[in-house]
């Protein structure tokens, strides 16, 4: 009998219903009232006492595992069921989500676009830098605060190695590389250890440009920019250079454009005052030249810096700066149709 336990066991867990119908006719093959296990317990009737209560305890396990076996089966069927029900297999498939790229890729693709349209071409450079590519080349005299720990992350205290503050060492390794004339766009991360706020990040990104040929001059920095901002904000766009001080530049010049909000007449976004902030600029120090090998007697050229963020916040009106750090799906999918 033990046997008989045991192969019927071994039916029960390798059996496998195709339809529905199979699994009732396995049930009444099992439990019906002529049906396997009901013929064993005929049987027992007629075993000797002693073994009673070890068989009937085995008979009764496995009379409770053929019913929640096919209680399993069954459900396992209907929810199959159900499934298929609620599938249209004649739907056309839908659409896979395209994705769209982040708004600071689509504005530093934009800036170098514009430029690549007056023969600049694209360079890119390290993020962990020395102080000589980010400082010292660039005429930081040594007790320059932006040295200090308040601004620079240092590489494990070694203040000779740090992350670059901004992409103005990309100015000084292309020099070191590239006879002039040069003409570079070069657009990458910078890091500044500053407290994260709605306006301020401690990884941002700027996008640096350089030119140095014999006889450039600040009229052609001016109409550079200027170039740049009517392609970037609309043909109606100003500008408006204000003197300002960098130590790789000489003279230096903060950049403004006109607000493209209210058209230059003053609202909160340009605090009233019709003008909007965008970058620095200004003409190559001699200095800056000569560190990096070239001959400041025989060539001039202009360098200008700008936030990416700065940019994308003015175009697409964004005024929280951490959103762009956030990768909130709701912020990003905004940006699809601007592929
Ligand atoms: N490097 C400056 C900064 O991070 C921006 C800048 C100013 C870059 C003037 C330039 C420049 O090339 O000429 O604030």
């Amino acid at each position: 009998m033990i046997n008989k336990i045991e192969k019927i066991r071994q039916n029960i867990a390798e059996f496998r219903p195709k339809t529905q119908a199979d699994i009732e006719e396995f049930r009444v093959r099992i439990l019906g009232r002529k049906g396997e296990l009901t013929e064993l317990f005929e049987e027992f009737k007629t075993v000797a006492p002693e073994m009673k209560r070890e068989l009937g305890k085995k008979m009764n396990e496995l009379k409770n595992f053929a019913q929640d076996t096919i209680n399993q089966l069954k459900t396992d069927f209907e929810s199959q069921e159900i499934e298929c029900e609620r599938t249209d297999m004649t739907r056309p498939a839908s659409a896979d989500g395209i994705g769209s790229r982040h708004p600071i890729s689509l504005v530093k693709n934009e800036i170098f676009d514009i430029f690549k349209r007056i023969g600049f071409t694209l360079t890119d450079g390290p993020e962990i830098e020395d102080d000589f590519h980010v400082f010292s080349a660039l005429n930081f005299p040594p007790e320059h605060p932006a040295r200090d720990m308040q601004d620079t992350f240092f590489i494990e205290k070694n203040p000779d190695i740090l992350l670059r503050t901004h992409t103005s060492s990309l100015e000084v390794r292309t020099m070191e590389r590239q006879k002039p004339p040069i003409r570079v766009i070069c657009p990458g991360r910078v890091f500044r250890n500053e407290a994260i706020s709605y306006r301020a990040h401690c990884i941002f990104h700027q996008v640096e440009g350089l030119y140095i040929d014999e006889n450039v001059s600040f009229a052609d920095l001016k109409q550079a920019i200027l170039y740049f901002a009517k392609e970037m904000f609309g043909e109606q766009t100003q500008i408006r250079l204000r003197p300002s001080y960098f130590p790789f530049t000489e003279p230096s010049a903060e950049v403004d454009v006109s607000c493209n909000l209210c058209g230059g007449k003053g609202c909160p976004v340009c605090k009233q005052t019709g003008w909007l902030e965008i970058m620095g600029a200004g003409m190559t120090d001699p200095n800056v030249l000569e560190a990096c090998g070239i001959d400041s007697k025989k060539y001039t050229g202009f360098a200008f810096g700008m936030g990416v963020e700065r940019i994308a916040m003015l175009k697409y009106g964004v005024k929280d700066l951490r959103l762009y750090f956030e990768n909130d799906l709701r912020f990003l999918e905004q940006f699809e149709a601007a592929l």
